[in-house]
């Protein structure tokens, strides 16, 4: 499997650190210093699905194909358009497509367990074409009085379509359940005989305890990718890492003995989009032209769950 196409989408609205200190009490030194967020993109005229539809949209265009060249339609999102029908049924009614459709929550690590989903399909022959978005508003899902949490998220969409050929070298997926860690909780309805219901919440996050799990699992799933693909560390060109904190980069850097250049970001701009994060920044590496053919990319997330993803791809 490789990938054929990438495309992201970002809302228009900037919001920087400073206009976060007219209604909390932080500060654009306290945000930069312990995450290197700048600013970060907030829904305001976009939705979940306008997002997701921009970001396919690029994508399609990207790998020259049309709506109805894919067969089978992941979307990745923490708290979609809907709760049903899912955003991807939606996102197919957008871009005209007519194929199977379904959203996936694996939390921030969604683009690599859609990457994972979609191999066997591909290798099998069963679709030719997969179209994987991820579309997240943080934002939706965060109490804007929590200084806490509400500084680090962004909103954003990023897509890639996969197909056959030889570049996915090694995936690995990890998951253990832990609602302490990182949690939001779903409106309970009304339901007149459940005596006890858990009230919907914003999302909530032990911050340390995150920290310290994305940096061990992520620099584990990076070794065990590279190590699974028979390849070096150092023959890898890009380590493009779930953006949630420049801290958890540099930690996970540090502990792979590998160069700074090697870990591209956009944090400072976007802040930490969810399951978008990872192709938003594989779509701004390859409109850049930074990827040529045979370049090595290893990818990583973590999140919710608490669950990670790896993969090594060779760029094709
Ligand atoms: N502005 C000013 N002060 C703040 C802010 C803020 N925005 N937020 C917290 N503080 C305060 C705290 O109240 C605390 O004050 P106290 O010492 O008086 O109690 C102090 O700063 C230190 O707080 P810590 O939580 O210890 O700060 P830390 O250095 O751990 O940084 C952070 C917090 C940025 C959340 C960090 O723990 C982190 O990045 N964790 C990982 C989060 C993450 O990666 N999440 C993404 C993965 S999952 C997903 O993407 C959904």
């Amino acid at each position: 499997m490789r990938i054929l196409g990438t495309g992201s989408a970002l809302p228009a609205r900037r919001v920087t650190n400073e206009e976060l200190t007219a209604f909390l009490d932080t500060s654009d030194e306290w945000i930069r210093t312990r995450t290197g967020i700048a600013e970060r993109r907030v829904l305001n005229e976009e939705s979940v699905l306008s997002l997701a539809r921009e970001a396919s949209l690029r994508a399609l265009e990207n790998a020259g194909l049309n709506a109805d060249d894919i067969d089978m339609i992941i979307v990745s999102t923490a708290k979609g358009e809907t709760v049903t029908p899912a955003t991807a049924n939606l996102l197919q009614g957008e871009i005209g497509a007519h194929c199977p459709a379904f959203d996936l929550n694996a939390a921030c690590s969604g683009f690599l367990y859609a990457l994972d989903l979609a191999q066997p399909y591909i290798d099998s022959g069963k679709a030719q074409r997969i179209l994987i978005t991820c579309a997240e508003a943080i934002s939706r899902l965060c109490d804007w009085t929590d200084r806490s949490t509400c500084v680090l998220f962004g909103d954003g969409a990023g897509a890639a379509i996969v197909g056959a050929g030889e570049g996915l070298l090694a995936t690995r997926l990890t998951s253990v359940p832990n609602l302490g860690a990182l949690n939001a909780y779903h409106d309970p309805g009304n339901n007149p005989f459940q005596e006890h219901k858990h009230p919907a919440s914003y999302l909530h996050m032990a911050g340390q305890e995150v920290f310290k799990f994305a940096v061990s699992t992520s620099s584990a799933d990076l070794r065990a990718v590279a190590e699974a693909a028979g390849v070096g560390l150092a023959e890898i060109d890009f380590f493009v890492l779930h953006q949630a904190n420049m801290r958890i980069l540099e930690a996970v850097r540090t502990r792979l003995g590998q160069p700074k250049e090697k870990f591209p970001s956009n944090i400072a701009r976007t802040g930490n989009t969810s399951s978008a994060s990872v192709p938003i920044l594989l779509d701004e590496l390859n409109r850049s032209g930074a990827l040529t053919p045979g370049m090595l990319i290893a990818m990583s997330a973590f999140g919710a769950g608490l669950t990670s993803g790896a993969a090594l791809l060779r760029w094709a």
